[in-house]
């Protein structure tokens, strides 16, 4: 099997401008070593008006966190009042690009079917995605937790290539974990990413399944990380609210040490 380097991604979610943007990488960069870095790959998703501040920040201190972002529209330009496009963001040195969060399927109308225009347009432009996937509370009640986990997997990869599945990143998020403190039991989390696994093996081959990175997310700290990475189908963490403070996002990305 392809050794995966485990990925720990900070997603800020509407939280720190520029400014105190600036001042979290700076303090990250104090707590992270070169360790650190050769054990995980780090990246972090502040909004988009900090987007600019923090790659300036991370380019001019050789600071070796990715930067990523949380959204961006399918067109390369036009006519869409509040969008960015896939293109603006790779020209801000954009490599990862978080597409499908539940709260964007919730509260933003979200569809399958935009995730896989999202997915396109974000391998076109050279970036990573990271697809989110993950059931409701109803929905693990009432036993749909395989069907739409299967769902949202076939329909958000659909048509693209083996080798971009292989390379790119799926986060497992179950909604009823996300914000709660209710962290998935590393059971399963672990049975949701092997779900994820054995989908994109069914579709897009063993090497496909074999490089593709599955990140879990869903009330992510400090205490929690090493026993969920200890599973054999997760390969990182996507962090919202433990990622904004440097102290416990670097506890994290050092999970081997907790
Ligand atoms: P929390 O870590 O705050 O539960 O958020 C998880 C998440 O939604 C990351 O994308």
């Amino acid at each position: 099997m392809a050794e995966r380097k485990p990925l720990i991604s900070g997603n800020w979610k509407m939280h720190m401008n520029h400014l105190e943007a600036i001042q979290l990488i700076q303090k990250l960069s104090y707590a992270l070593d070169h360790a650190d870095y050769a054990s995980a790959d780090v990246s972090i998703h502040p909004p988009c008006t900090s987007l600019r501040s923090a790659q300036t920040v991370l380019e001019a201190d050789g600071i070796p966190i990715a930067l990523g972002a949380q959204h961006c529209h399918w067109e390369g330009a036009g006519a869409y009042t509040g969008e960015v496009s896939p293109a603006m963001l790779a020209k801000l040195a954009v490599s990862y690009v978080i597409a499908g969060h539940s709260e964007r399927r919730q509260l933003f109308g979200e569809t399958d079917e935009n995730v896989n225009r999202r997915l396109r347009a974000i391998l076109s432009a050279g970036m990573t995605p990271i697809m989110c996937c993950g059931e409701t509370l109803e929905e693990r009640e009432a036993g749909q937790t395989e069907p739409r986990i299967t769902a949202q997997v076939d329909a958000g990869l659909a048509g693209l290539k083996q080798a971009q599945v292989g390379a790119m990143v799926i986060a497992y998020e179950p909604v009823w974990a996300i914000g709660t403190g209710h962290t998935a039991t590393p059971d399963d989390a672990q049975a949701g990413c092997a779900l994820i696994r054995d989908r994109v093996r069914a579709g897009f081959g063993a090497e496909a399944a074999a490089g593709v990175r599955i990140q879990y997310g869903g009330s992510v700290k400090p205490v929690n990380v090493a026993e969920l990475m200890a599973q054999p189908d997760i390969d990182g963490a996507l962090v919202g609210g433990a990622s904004l403070e440097a102290d416990s996002f670097s506890r994290i990305v050092r999970f081997r040490l907790q």
